[in-house]
């Protein structure tokens, strides 16, 4: 077989499709792309609203999905001039304030008008309050007469104790306290709010000519107006799904494999004697981790991961998008064999291994591409436990943890190895519990056809595995 890449962007072509804006205009001959679709995402709402948050998931989330995406943060611009700013400086009669503030905005629109020029680049979120009508005007004019769509997300939330709860989790930490009492921060953060509550509208029936999403309570209510294209109704949909309630994702491969003994790739073939010692011992290696959690358990349709997850006393659910990536006609045979049957194809693989595609199979590209559902499952859900296979893993630990796609397919993950993912605002907390059960590693180098080899006991190894933290 020869070399197939898959073209960029496969996601953005949908099977059916909504209305598309007047900026969709290239059509391919079966229905309108969407890649010439720009759009600016802009946020709305008083500070300690979860907006930087939400804006930093939805450029990852893109970015995972290969969608070209930016944040443009209006107050890391307006930190350039007024690094520790106190609350006085929000305040709207302050007019040097208001200059300082309007120069910022403007800088971050200009910037990021530039970046649109550049082909590929589709979204950009305009991270600020936004909080004024005549704010939003102005972005709107001026995204119109670049071109670029508007589609403003407002996150609008009356709760006291959250707010107060948001303030004391993220922004007594905010450069804009460095060096500050956290007491005397999360006061002036206070009396910074106060400041906008003075001027702030919410977005209502007279920006009704407006593309907007309207996300109340955290999503308890959610209102959208003219959502234009796909593009647009996919970023709103993910913020629908989005929740902030306290949780862990736990995944796992399965035990080791009859196949990873032998060194062969895909199949569905039964656990290893090892394999279903796993099985035993992942019960309690779960346990010690989640307490007595509520959990529910997803594994993928082959043998190997509902013999895995046989012992754990959860709900299940198995799905067939969290099956291995499809190694199509290499499917049964060991890298070594690939390589004297394909040699061609494995330099190939080698050399882009996120975009190769087998021969009657899949490429990690894929693989992203049917994690889509899952991942918005995800976000929606509160604890879940994950079975499933190497490159999967990879895949869904890349939208977690913000690994790229060039480093993702060459993870090591190994066997016998649980690992606990807990976000949190800005960031996800890694943690890992290997189970004292030998297993081979199925991990191969860039350039090498290695026999899948036994490995020291997993407590003895050191994880080369990326980060502990994401950004
Ligand atoms: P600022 O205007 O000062 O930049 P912000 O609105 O960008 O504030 P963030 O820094 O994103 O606020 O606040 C993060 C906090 O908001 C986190 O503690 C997170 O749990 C919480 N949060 C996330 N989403 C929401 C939401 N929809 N409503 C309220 N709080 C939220
Ligand atoms: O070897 C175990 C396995 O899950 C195979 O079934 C699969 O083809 C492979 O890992 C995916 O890893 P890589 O993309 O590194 O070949």
């Amino acid at each position: 077989p020869n070399l197939r890449k898959v073209p960029q962007g496969d996601f953005m072509r949908p099977a059916t499709r909504t209305r598309m804006s007047s900026h969709s205009k290239k059509t391919n001959g079966v229905g309108v792309q969407v890649e010439e679709t720009r759009i600016c995402v802009v946020m709305v709402g008083l500070p300690a609203r979860g907006k930087s948050l939400i804006a930093q998931k939805v450029v990852r989330y893109l970015d995972w999905l290969s969608i070209n995406a930016k944040c443009f943060n209006v107050g890391s611009y307006r930190r350039t001039a007024t690094p520790q700013p106190a609350a006085s400086f929000f305040d709207f009669s302050n007019t040097e304030g208001e200059r300082l503030r309007k120069a910022a905005a403007e800088a971050a629109v200009n910037d990021m008008c530039q970046w649109f020029r550049s082909p590929g680049h589709l979204i950009a979120v305009l991270d600020a309050t936004n909080s004024t009508k005549s704010r939003r005007r102005w972005i709107k004019e001026r995204c119109d007469s670049e071109g670029i769509e508007t589609l403003f997300v407002e996150s609008k939330c009356d709760d006291e104790e959250l707010i107060m709860a948001n303030i004391k989790e993220v922004k007594t930490t905010s450069p804009d306290y460095v060096g500050q009492d956290p007491e005397e921060a999360a006061k002036d953060f206070r009396e910074r709010i106060k400041m906008y509550e003075r001027v702030y509208e919410t977005l209502d029936e007279d920006e009704a000519d407006m593309t907007y999403c309207k996300i109340i309570d955290v999503g308890s209510q959610v209102i959208i107006n003219r959502i234009q294209d796909y593009l647009q109704s996919r970023v709103v949909y993910y913020l629908m799904n989005l929740h902030i309630k306290p949780r862990s994702i736990w995944i796992s491969r399965h035990g080791e494999s009859e196949y990873n003994l032998s060194g062969q790739i895909g199949g569905d073939a039964d656990l290893s004697p090892r394999g279903a010692q796993y099985a035993k011992l992942l019960p309690g290696l779960v346990s010690k981790s989640a307490g007595d959690r509520p959990l529910t358990v997803w594994t993928s349709t082959l043998k190997r991961t509902a013999q895995t997850a046989h012992n754990l006393p959860y709900e299940k659910l198995s799905w067939k998008a969290l099956d291995e990536l499809d190694s199509g006609v290499c499917d049964g045979m060991t890298y070594a064999q690939i390589e004297a049957k394909y040699p061609q194809d494995f330099a190939a693989r080698d050399e882009d291994k996120y975009n190769y595609r087998y021969l009657g199979g899949e490429s990690y590209r894929d693989v992203v591409i049917r994690l889509e559902p899952i991942i918005m499952e995800l976000e929606r859900s509160e604890n879940i436990l994950i079975v499933t296979h190497q490159a999967v893993l990879r895949c869904i630990y890349a939208y977690f943890m913000g690994v790229s796609q060039e480093q993702s397919p060459w993870m090591e993950v190994p066997l016998h190895c649980l690992i606990k993912l807990t976000p949190h605002a800005y960031k996800t907390e890694e943690e890992r519990m290997s189970a004292d059960v030998p297993a081979v590693s199925t991990w191969r180098e860039k350039g090498s056809k290695a026999e899948h080899a036994q490995t020291p006991g997993p407590s003895a190894r050191a994880s080369p595995m990326i980060g502990a933290m994401s950004k």
